[in-house]
């Protein structure tokens, strides 16, 4: 199964998410916290910069607007990696173990 390397700036955490899974959840399964609520690419608290590589959705319309898209904007709640991937999350947290 193809997987993709995920790098969290300004945190510097890289994780890989395998084809099928949402930035989101590659992250979580890391141990990386990036802000979240509906999970289904409506609300956009999950909202961070595309900085580098290429992302698809699991939807045909996630909430981004096309200027947004243009600048990079995405949402990884419903985002899949089609490339390595650099992700600008000023928000995320790394969550420790217990
Ligand atoms: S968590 Fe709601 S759009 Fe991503």
């Amino acid at each position: 199964m193809d997987s993709y390397l995920i790098t969290v700036r300004p945190g510097g955490w890289r994780f890989e998410a395998e084809a099928g899974q949402t930035l989101l959840a590659a992250a979580e399964a890391a141990g990386v916290n990036l802000p979240s609520s509906c999970r289904n690419g409506t609300c956009r608290t999950c909202l961070c910069r595309l900085v580098q590589g290429e992302v698809g959705y699991l939807i045909a319309w996630p909430g981004l607007s096309l200027d947004e898209k243009r600048a990079g904007d995405t949402l990884p709640c419903v985002a899949l990696a089609r490339s390595d991937v650099v992700l600008l999350a000023p928000s995320a947290r790394r969550v420790d173990a217990i």
